[in-house]
């Protein structure tokens, strides 16, 4: 696998060389690119020396026309041949360039040109990593689906304690290694997932729904797609863009979810049920708006479909991924819900008592499997987490097929 290694420069700069060695050691071939910034801080000569390569700073070449033009073309070039984008440290300058679009130097036009996975981690003063604008910018970066690895916190070069500090090289080499090794292992699989909460309507203008955000299932999906499967997201309303090539299919309610689900099960290999889907509909929705009065009034529910019974039901040897959020008793709460609804793996999260915890971009779990295992997952972006299920999801089957 060939890895672009950009650097910023911030003070972090020297750490990359550790970086660039731990990525070769894990077998990556390393094309190293630095920003002029970047060479006040580091030589390129380190950089050469340990890959062997020569290094990129210019976008514009010294030289003879000719050698600019083959300067100008080389980022997309470079964009083409490797599989993955690393950009360690990356400076709060280099996020807002890279939010934004910028590409006045090599490694920001390098970027615009690039289509496979982008590995980003931050470093830089406290303040500047807490400022509203880089936080923005960070979000930009995340909705991308780029894979944020974030600062840590300790005492930085300037003298504060707080986040800030690039991450640990071996930390971010395992990451890039594990996504390289990860990009095809789906291929020839059909990945369908249910994101969101659902919408059931009371009236023509109001609705029961739920506090999910979509935010586990969309890195589901995205993880998915990025190593190699074809993926179908059925999801309810929330506010993410599909990612980029999954068969999107939006739906409202229980039951519309359900349908799509059905219409599709015949072509997939992997269901993972994502989302919070409600419990209960509205028995019968009055044609018009309800009118407010002084009187008390109560609602008659009916249960919605149970969609993972029915999948539990239907599935055959496909593999499938339940989802659990429970305020109490986690692990037993999740076993239940594996043996009740024939589930191969629950992914059981803990939610506050007060329901905060859905929104975050990141997640906290555990993974309860068919096998009677129970694998703790630590707290991490929901991207990484969807990597680790993914994992497991592919070892349990073949342990389920070996036990056969
Ligand atoms: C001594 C010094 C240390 C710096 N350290 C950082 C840093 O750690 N993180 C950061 O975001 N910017 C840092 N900067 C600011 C960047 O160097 C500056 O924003 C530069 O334009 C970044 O360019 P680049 O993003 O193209 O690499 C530092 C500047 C100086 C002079």
């Amino acid at each position: 696998m060939n890895a672009i290694l950009g650097v910023g420069g911030g003070i972090a700069a020297y750490k990359s060389a550790e970086l660039a060695r731990a990525l070769m050691e894990r077998g990556l071939r390393v094309q190293v690119v630095l920003t002029p910034a970047a060479e006040r801080f580091i030589t390129p000569l380190t950089f050469a020396a340990l890959t062997g390569r020569k290094v990129i700073t210019d976008l514009f070449a010294s030289g003879s026309a000719e050698e600019t033009l083959s300067s100008a073309i080389e980022h997309i070039a470079v964009a083409q041949d490797n599989d993955v984008l690393v950009v360690a440290p990356t400076t709060a300058d280099l996020m807002a360039r890279l939010a934004r679009g910028h590409a006045n130097d090599f490694l920001s036009t390098t970027y615009l040109a690039f289509t496979v996975p982008v590995v980003l981690a931050p470093a830089m003063n406290t303040n500047m990593w807490m400022h509203p604008a880089t936080q923005e910018n960070l979000a930009i970066l995340r909705k991308r689906g780029h894979v944020i690895i974030e600062p840590e916190e300790g005492i930085l070069a300037c003298g504060m304690t707080g986040p800030g500090r690039l991450a640990e090289p071996d930390r971010i080499a395992d990451i890039v290694a594990s996504l390289g090794l990860k990009l095809h292992d789906l291929e020839g699989e059909t990945v369908l997932v249910t994101a969101g909460p659902t919408q059931e309507p009371l009236d023509p203008v109001r609705y029961i729904s739920n506090r999910s955000s979509g935010k586990m299932g969309y890195a589901l999906a995205q993880a998915a797609a990025q190593r190699g499967a074809r993926v179908i997201l059925v999801s309810g309303p929330v506010q993410l863009p599909a990612p980029h090539g999954v068969l999107f299919i939006p739906v409202h309610t229980a039951a519309e979810m359900r349908n799509a689900v059905m219409e599709h099960l015949g072509e997939t290999s992997i269901i993972l049920k994502a989302a919070a889907v409600a419990d209960y509909h509205v028995s019968r929705v009055p044609q018009h708006k309800i009118k407010k009065t002084a009187m008390r009034m109560s609602l008659e529910l009916d249960p919605t479909p149970d969609i993972l019974a029915e999948l539990g039901q239907k599935k055959g040897d496909r593999l499938l991924v339940g989802f659990a959020a429970e305020t109490e008793n986690l692990v037993a709460g999740a076993r239940q819900k594996l043996e009740s609804k024939n589930c191969d793996m629950v992914v059981a999260n803990l939610v506050n008592q007060d329901g905060t915890g859905f929104e975050s971009d990141q997640n906290e779990v555990v993974l309860v499997l068919r096998t009677g295992e129970a694998i703790p997952l630590a707290r991490a972006p929901k991207r990484e987490i969807a990597d680790r299920i993914f994992d497991q999801a592919l070892k349990l089957r073949l342990a389920l097929h070996a036990a056969q």
